[in-house]
């Protein structure tokens, strides 16, 4: 199998549903390997962190989407997105990602971790209460969606009484990154990405008025007082960026990290006893089942080439996460999960100037929340097989039911 046909098959739905055998047969192509007309894919950790981290591969960013492609401009979901530091190059990108990244200080997220601790206690409160007949209970809803989305609501200062009704409109917008081959699929995140604009409008509208000591306040007194530092749509763009990204991938990395507990109880004992650290836990879980599998790039000079593939400008490169992720020549026993390995490293969080955000605050948030999920209910277990969304850039499960005793 060639690499446009490996390339082909993950876009469907038994690649969605399970990438891995196809990473395998991906990895026998080479580190990098064409995968279509102007088109590569790089799969090896080494070879997939070089080009995150080459700024002359920049992302496919507003004005590139619109010369290629002008249908792009009828779909709000991908114009919005296209609007927040994910999509833009230099010199917007450091322009906003910087205003971004001075609220996200490590200073600042550690401090959050009382306010995580408190957090999980809650709401596995709310899980016992839920689970005090024997039924099953729903920890993709219960629990791994709402804690993430109470922390990046409670950082942007979005009232708590809003919150509830982001996981549908979350899941309908991000459907623009996925791989889509008919533009109609775009509908649902169209309306999502409506929705979310007018909701940040009229809070930013709120905050205007009436500031509080929150980063929707900071951010559109930034854009009020100079408007060529962020624009009006640029603020509109990150601030449902910072809402989407805080929550939809963090829900993944718990529900993905239970569901390896359940197949790995060694794990989850380890976890108890000391033998496996929290951090041990979340980098490997990162590493094994990484919620974001994919992103890509464009190259943007002449002369670029990826262990030894040239990259004309103007060509895509895939960068397969989930695949370097496991890379044989960067893992040992890359195919086993295992907690204790030490050297995870996992490209989950991606590489160079797009590094994400929110990594810092993702870990925490694992690794208060899965000791204290099992030392609460130490016979959590599996109530009934889970369902994973239809997805490949994002991935995760719709429903993980669980028993708590
Ligand atoms: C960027 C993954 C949690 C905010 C990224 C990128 C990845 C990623 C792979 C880079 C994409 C690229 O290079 O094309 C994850 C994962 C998470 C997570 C796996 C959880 C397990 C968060 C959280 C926040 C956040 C909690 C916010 C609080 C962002 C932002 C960017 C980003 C704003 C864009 C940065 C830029 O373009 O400069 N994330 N993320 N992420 N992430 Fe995360």
């Amino acid at each position: 199998m060639d690499g446009e046909a490996i390339i082909g098959q993950l876009m469907g739905r038994e690649g969605r549903a399970d990438p891995y055998p196809l990473y395998r047969r991906a990895h026998a192509l080479g580190a990098v390997a064409p995968c279509g007309p102007g088109m590569a894919m790089a799969v090896g950790h080494r070879a997939a962190n070089q080009v995150l981290r080459n700024p002359a591969f920049g992302v496919a960013d507003h004005g590139m989407r619109a010369d290629f492609d002008p249908e792009f401009l009828n779909h709000s979901s991908a114009v919005l997105l296209s609007r927040s530091v994910l999509e833009s190059n230099a010199p917007h990108h450091a322009r906003v990602r910087s205003l971004i990244a001075s609220v996200f200080t490590a200073r600042r997220v550690a401090a959050l971790e009382p306010a995580v601790v408190a957090a999980v206690d809650a709401l596995l409160d709310g899980m016992a209460a839920q689970g005090s007949d024997g039924g099953p209970v729903d920890f993709m809803d219960g629990f791994a969606f709402r804690l993430p989305v109470g922390v990046i609501c409670e950082l942007l200062g979005v009232p708590e009484a809003d919150r509830y009704r982001f996981r549908g409109l979350a899941a309908d917008l991000t459907t623009a990154l996925e791989f889509i081959a008919d533009p109609s699929e775009l509908t649902a995140a169209d309306e999502a990405a409506d929705e979310l604009a007018g909701y940040f409008t009229e809070l930013a509208a709120e905050r205007r008025a009436r500031p509080k000591d929150d980063l929707v306040s900071a951010l559109v007194e930034v854009a009020a007082a100079d408007d060529t530092r962020l624009s009006g749509q640029e603020l509109l763009a990150n601030l449902v960026l910072l809402l989407v990204a805080g929550f939809e991938t963090t829900t993944n990395l718990l529900g993905n990290g239970l569901a390896l507990l359940f197949e790995h109880p060694e794990a989850a004992t380890g976890l108890l006893d000391g033998a496996v650290t929290p951090a041990g836990l979340t980098d490997e879980v990162l590493r094994f089942d990484s919620p974001v599998q994919l992103t890509s790039r464009i190259a943007l000079a002449p002369g670029l080439a990826v262990e030894g593939v040239e990259t004309p400008p103007g060509s895509a490169v895939f960068v397969l996460i989930g695949a370097a992720n496991r890379d044989p020549d960067r893992y040992e026993r890359p195919e086993v999960f295992d907690p204790t390995r030490g050297d995870s490293q996992p490209l989950s969080f991606g590489g160079g100037a797009h590094y994400c955000l929110g990594a810092q605050l993702a870990r925490l948030e694992s690794a208060v929340a899965m000791p204290a999920l099992l030392r609460r209910f130490p016979r959590l277990a599996p109530a009934g097989p889970p369902t994973r969304r239809d997805r490949l850039v994002l991935r995760g499960f719709e429903t993980l039911p669980v028993t708590l005793r």
